[in-house]
């Protein structure tokens, strides 16, 4: 089988093109929008290094891999601190390419360490980390490209007062690994000073863009995934993904769907994938499409609600909304051709022709029969909805599916005339929350905030 990915975009077509979606000449327009993009994007190359890692890592991929293979054979648990760009690809590769169940398998079964990762400042949370973990066994890599992060620092402070305590200053270098900037922020500072194994996020790799570099490739490499297979996997997407005819290039000929049906009032964008693997995909996807294309440009606002959806666990809670609903949003389906296992429904009760024609199927058609029968329910009702097909979920078809949901970002951005790559709204959250916990230099933020909350009480 092809190792390839492919979109199935008929069904969004057909139901695009007619009265709940978009015109036969509005497609045609958002073509021509897609060829602009298409040249705007080429232009930016030199920008967006994001999409350089797949070619450029030789060396650094073989720095991981030593690093990797070092923690995998010194711990029990490697926990990532961090939030955001810095967690979810983390999170999302690792369900992804890794057992389901993979923290609760006995070490001998494992391909390393179990893994942590640390993507919120709930103190139950943090506090029960140390409930499952033994710090003497454990590992943890810290993870911030700005360096500055509360969220992210606040962990680290905690693990830092933790090992310094049981082992003193000079053994954090045994269990702590740094990524960050190569020199803005807080971290690489401490980085340097405790002598920490650091790597590096390079210059023009944003945080919802960085699975491919050291954030996301060290915590693969060191739970046992082939992050050179990733990395492949992405180049192959991002040739395809360069491609001057639309219609074959897969970024691009989302992109332009999707837009053109945001331009037709699609508010809302449901990724729905079909296979447990790839649920926190979603998450990442999420992240990414919302962060980077929820951008206000003159008077005008534009963005997509991502909706995480799982098949076929969602049918029973959100697919009524998708058929019934109203016309105010595109469905993407992720379906995978051959699942890892195969599992056959066996017999039981053979009496019972209502409940025994399930008998002798196996898992993987019953799946595959429930996403077709959805994307037939949501095309026919007249909703706006397409296919990814995963030959399988592999490391390359993963390597694969980040950069075309990159690309897809990228190329959306372009054609909405906004800039993907920033986040002050993000921003302005960051800096109310240094104001609030009394950080210098914020003096002014929380005045702002509190003539804010004093207009809002009378
Ligand atoms: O995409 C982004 O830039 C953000 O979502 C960041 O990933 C997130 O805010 C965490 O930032 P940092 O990695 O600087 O700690």
């Amino acid at each position: 089988m092809e190792n390839r990915i492919r979109i199935d975009y008929t069904n969004m077509l057909a139901s695009a093109v007619g009265p709940n979606g978009i015109t036969e000449e509005e497609f045609n327009t958002a073509l021509h929008k897609g060829e602009a993009a298409l040249k705007s994007l080429r232009e930016k190359r030199d920008i967006i290094r994001w999409r350089d890692l797949p070619y450029n890592q030789t060396a650094i991929v073989r720095e991981i891999k030593a690093v990797a293979e070092k923690v995998r054979n010194s711990c029990e648990s490697f926990v990532v601190l961090g939030i955001g760009g810095s967690a979810l690809g983390p999170i999302a590769v690792q369900q992804a390419l890794n057992h389901p169940r993979y923290n609760e398998l006995p070490r001998e079964k494992r391909n390393g360490p179990k893994l942590y990762v640390e993507d919120n400042v709930d103190p139950e949370r943090m506090a029960a980390l140390f409930d499952v973990i033994d710090p003497e066994t454990t590992v943890f890599n810290v993870i911030t490209k700005s360096g500055s992060t509360s969220e992210t620092m606040a962990q680290l402070l905690t693990v830092m007062r933790t090992l310094i305590d049981l082992y003193g200053e000079e053994r954090l270098k045994d269990r702590l690994i740094a990524t960050t900037d190569c020199e803005k922020g807080n971290l690489i500072g401490i980085a340097k000073k405790y002598g920490l194994t650091t790597f590096y996020v390079p210059e023009g790799v944003g945080g919802r863009f960085s699975e491919l570099c050291p954030v996301g490739l060290l915590p693969a490499a060191v739970c046992g995934i082939d992050i050179e297979d990733m990395l492949s996997g992405a180049a192959l997407m991002d040739a395809l993904c360069d491609s001057d005819d639309i219609m074959k290039n897969p970024a691009l000929i989302y992109a332009v769907l999707e837009t053109a049906a945001m331009e037709k009032g699609a508010n809302v964008g449901v990724l729905m994938p079909y296979a447990d693997s790839l649920k926190y995909f979603a998450d990442w996807y999420a992240q990414l499409w919302a962060e980077s294309l929820g951008k206000k440009a003159g008077d005008k606002r534009f963005g997509q609600t991502p909706v995480k959806a799982l098949g076929v666990t969602d049918q029973h809670s959100q697919v009524q909304l998708y058929t019934d609903g109203p016309f105010d949003k595109t469905v993407t389906f992720l379906g995978v051709e051959k699942y890892r296992t195969e599992f056959t429904i066996p017999h039981a009760v053979d009496e019972n022709p209502n409940v025994a024609f399930l008998s002798g199927h196996t898992f993987n058609e019953l799946i595959s029969a429930e996403r077709r029968a959805t994307e037939h329910a949501v095309t026919v009702s007249g909703h706006m909805n397409k296919t990814i097909l995963l030959p399988a979920v592999s490391a390359e078809t993963i390597g694969q599916l980040i950069m075309l949901f990159e690309l897809a970002t990228a190329y959306a951005g372009e054609i909405l005339g906004i800039n993907a790559y920033d986040q002050p709204g993000v921003e302005e959250g960051k800096n109310m929350t240094y104001a609030l916990l009394g950080k210098k230099g914020y003096e002014a933020k929380l005045d702002e905030m509190k003539e804010d909350t004093c207009r809002r009480m009378v």
